[in-house]
């Protein structure tokens, strides 16, 4: 009886928790018109009924496919629009041509996600019963977080390059405050960076492992604005010699003067946000750069960039920012002893740590086979949904990308 008790708690706790993220990613939408949803501007960036449409194709096909017997695809087709890059479950669609999907249309898209949630709450009976449904069905919630985050990103993209430069948000945005700035030192020793537990974390971040560090400082606060700004100033983008010799190439190739979304008119420097264009908020972290960009600026600064295992050590005594999942704030304010205002850049390759596995099944796609070319951020950001972050969350990159809410934080060794 007890244990029946507890396999009803736990689905109970499970259907509000996959209403509550499927709800989410509608509202998040709420936001933008029917012409928003499915403007693709680069090949990264993907119009926002793909996301739609994807995270509710993941629940199908990772599990109503596979454990709700007799269960019919709400569309045949939908299981090549839908699949982003997993070859195991046979063929995708592009990801530079999402964009050209003007059909399905929002509606049926909305559609098909109330035709996978009815069918999921069946499937919800079954959890307590098969470990594997279980472990997808917290898989299949926090992939749709991703794309929340994703969501964010890219509408902001869809606004950011059209020259309208609508508000997303019309909210008042307050202004960062000053901070005085606070460094941190550790000491020489063994570390335990990585996850642990029986909480959910992506296969990325495991087995938890013992790593050497030596002796360094970290910068508590984030990279400002302010700071940025006098490494335009002082001519940070003209001098080869802060640079990666492929930084170097890139900001000349794609003629890169400032971070994306910044703007020069009549000597005042204004950077877009989801509030829409602003005057740069001198005491806001500096957001949108690159890897590139933020190894530049901390070469002009005389310092480096932590590594991925040096940021995470720092990580785990700070606090965390997002206080409810009902705040709003689209921006990063400041960054005093908190974590999860921006994605901070590391110096570290994404790359398998030590005794790494990937999941197992169509999943092993998930992030294993993108070790290679990119960079690992950590520390989270303002559109982060709340619950989602981890200390030992490893976000990835390119080293050129940057429409993500990246920023720096400054380190060197003692
Ligand atoms: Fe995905």
């Amino acid at each position: 009886m007890l244990l029946e008790n507890q396999a009803a708690d736990q689905r109970d706790k499970l259907a509000a928790q996959y209403h509550a993220v499927r709800t989410q990613t509608l509202k998040i939408c709420q936001n933008i018109a029917i012409e928003d949803y499915v403007v693709q501007p680069c090949a990264e960036v993907s119009p926002p009924k793909w996301h739609l449409g994807h995270t509710t194709w993941f629940f199908e096909e990772l599990i109503l496919v596979k454990f709700l017997k007799n269960y019919t695809r709400f569309n045949e087709q939908y299981k090549l629009l839908f699949n982003s890059y997993y070859k195991s479950a046979g063929k995708h669609w592009l990801q530079s041509k999402r964009g050209y999907l003007s059909r399905p249309c929002v509606a049926d898209v909305i559609q098909y996600r109330k035709y996978v949630d009815e069918h999921m709450a069946i499937c919800l009976q079954k959890v307590g019963e098969n470990a594997e449904l279980d472990f997808l069905f917290m898989l299949g919630l926090h992939h749709e977080q991703q794309h929340q985050e994703l969501l964010y990103m890219d509408i902001k993209y869809i606004f950011g390059v059209n020259p309208l430069f609508s508000a997303y948000e019309n909210s008042h945005r307050e202004k960062a405050r000053k901070i005085t700035a606070k460094r941190q030192n550790f000491s020489e020793g063994i570390y335990k960076v990585g996850h642990t537990g029986n909480q959910f974390s992506f296969d990325n971040e495991c087995p938890q492992h013992k790593t050497y560090i030596y002796p360094f400082q970290i910068n508590v606060n984030t990279v400002t604005n302010e700071e940025y700004l006098a490494f335009i100033e002082d001519g940070g983008y003209e001098k080869p010699s802060y640079w990666l010799s492929q930084g170097w190439d890139w900001v000349n190739a794609s003629n890169i003067h400032a971070p994306l979304y910044w703007q020069q008119e009549n000597n005042a420097w204004y950077e877009y946000t989801l509030y829409g264009m602003q005057l740069l908020d001198p005491h806001a972290p500096v957001t949108h750069i690159s890897y590139f960009e933020a190894d530049a600026f901390a070469a002009w600064s005389g310092m480096r960039l932590p590594t991925e295992q040096e940021a995470e050590i720092f990580l785990q005594q700070s606090a965390m920012t997002k206080q409810s999942p009902t705040e709003v704030r689209l921006h990063p304010l400041q960054a005093e002893n908190m974590a999860g205002e921006v994605w901070c850049w590391t110096s570290s390759h994404y790359s398998p740590y030590p005794r790494f596995q990937t999941f197992d099944g169509m999943v092993t796609e998930y992030n294993g086979k993108f070790m290679s070319g990119q960079f690992v951020l950590k520390g989270g950001c303002v559109v982060t949904p709340y619950g989602h972050y981890r200390h030992s969350y490893r976000n990835f990159y390119q080293p050129e990308q940057r429409w993500m809410f990246s920023g720096v934080r400054l380190a060197k060794d003692l």
